[in-house]
């Protein structure tokens, strides 16, 4: 018996930034419930290599070179996916890449890198997706990885944390619209804290057109990078655990994915805050 709302088993799943870290486990999970696999990527060889571990048959696979941060990338994932596949059941709009320093040194490239892989990637996936979505019929589901960090406001992540911000509330608002036109289309949106992966190493993936990236020379945001470094190296749960939890919020069509519970206190904190018209309390670093 199907468990979830839309029809998983033997659907069809995109997931972009799938080579590692969540994506990759998403993806993992999407293949143990037979799913064909639309994965994408800026780092084709670690999909290749993804590919091959898992002896993914090419009937069910589709891997991409795609750098989210490009809308025609998009649009062309979009297109691919429904042409091998038909239909898509499951898009997560996943891929995302972090900076740590001050908010006066994110240059004006680090604010569009940022801004272009983290937000205006899950804009346009919504933008080429949705409307496909809702031709095909069949119900489909969306889950945007945003963060914590779209919740709170940690120093030394200034580009990051407004980036993730308006994940949270585009998530919203699209929940909302759906829902106010009886789609069959599903979103949640996935907000863990520090979860070890490669994210802290993100410049590796910065394309040369927003630039070199420069590593912080202040020590306030060398402090800042050490300290994401090591939270995201000590994070409790896995990105496997992490997957698990998106697909137990699909069953559910639990909207808020928050796998970390401790952060509620700081969430209360801080629409206490709001609410109270008291200034933020200065997390100490
Ligand atoms: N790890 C954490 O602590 C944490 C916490 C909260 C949210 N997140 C979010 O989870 C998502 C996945 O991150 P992760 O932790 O698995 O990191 P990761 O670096 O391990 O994986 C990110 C993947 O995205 C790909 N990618 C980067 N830039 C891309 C681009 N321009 N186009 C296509 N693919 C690109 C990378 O190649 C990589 O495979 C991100 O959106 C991140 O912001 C991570």
């Amino acid at each position: 018996m199907n468990k979830y709302p839309v029809q998983l088993q033997n659907g069809t799943a995109v997931i972009t930034g799938a080579a590692n870290g969540i994506g990759l486990e998403i993806a993992k999970h999407a293949h143990q419930l037979n799913m064909n696999l639309v994965l994408a990527d800026i780092n084709f060889d670690q999909l290749l290599r993804f590919k091959e571990d898992l002896l993914l048959t090419e009937s069910k696979t589709l891997l991409l070179k795609t750098d989210v941060s490009q809308e025609a990338e998009i649009e062309h994932l979009c297109i691919k996916a429904y042409e091998k596949f038909g239909s898509v059941e499951l898009l997560c709009n996943n891929a995302g890449v972090s900076l740590n320093r001050l908010s006066w040194k994110h240059s004006h490239q680090d604010w569009e890198w940022l801004m272009n892989v983290n937000l205006f990637s899950v804009a346009h996936g919504i933008r080429y997706f949705v409307p496909r979505m809702l031709e095909q019929g069949t119900p489909a589901y969306i889950v945007n990885t945003a963060s914590a960090a779209g919740l709170l406001s940690t120093p030394g992540m200034a580009a990051y944390n407004a980036s993730k911000h308006a994940v949270v509330t585009l998530s919203e608002t699209l929940f909302q619209e759906l829902h106010s036109i009886d789609a069959k289309i599903h979103v949640s949106v996935l907000c863990p804290a520090w979860v070890p992966t490669q994210i802290h190493l993100a410049q590796r993936n910065r394309p040369e057109r927003f630039g070199a990236h420069q590593d912080p020379s202040d020590p306030v945001s060398l402090q800042y990078e050490d300290r994401m470094s090591n939270a995201v190296q000590a994070g409790k749960m896995s990105a496997s655990e992490i997957a698990d939890e998106v697909f137990q919020a699909i069953e559910k069509q639990q909207f808020y994915i928050i796998p970390h519970r401790k952060i509620n206190s700081l969430i209360e904190q801080r629409h206490h805050e709001i609410t109270h018209l008291q200034n933020p309390k200065v997390s100490v670093s």
